[in-house]
């Protein structure tokens, strides 16, 4: 297996942790440190405030959080839609705290197709 599909193999395991409870919607991530240390996120939904914290997300700021700042990959998967590439604020936010990250996508059958962030969100806003 290649440490692409290793890693998607990851945001899959990672997709029963979802609590999607109102899209029903779940996402699997895993974001992947320069070091090799893998940071897995699940999209949570708070119903009562209709907030929405992607998978992605969650994994970037449980990385953050612990200390991490330098990324190489982040996989993601969602059994519902092969291939779901990450929110406009989630690029964002890679875009501000991983801008060189690879985004490891699901392209079914056990195929994975990396493309670089920079490509899925060119002339980013860099902020005032
Ligand atoms: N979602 C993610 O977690 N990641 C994506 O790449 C796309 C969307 C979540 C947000 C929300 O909980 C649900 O999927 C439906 O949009």
């Amino acid at each position: 297996m290649s440490d692409d599909a290793e890693l998607l193999q990851i945001a899959k395991d990672a997709v029963h942790l979802a609590m999607p409870q109102v899209s029903k919607f779940a996402v699997g991530a895993a974001l992947l440190t320069e070091d090799g240390e893998v940071f897995t996120g699940a999209n949570i939904e708070s119903p009562s405030l209709l907030q929405v914290f992607c998978a992605e997300r969650v994994a970037l700021l449980k990385a953050l959080s612990e200390g991490a700042y330098d990324f190489s990959a982040i996989a993601i998967y969602c059994p519902d839609r092969p291939g779901v590439t990450p929110c406009g604020l989630c690029r964002q936010m890679l875009f501000e705290f991983a801008p060189d990250v690879d985004v490891i996508l699901d392209d079914g059958d056990g195929k994975t197709r990396r493309v670089p962030l920079a490509s899925l969100f060119p002339e980013a806003f860099e902020g005032p």
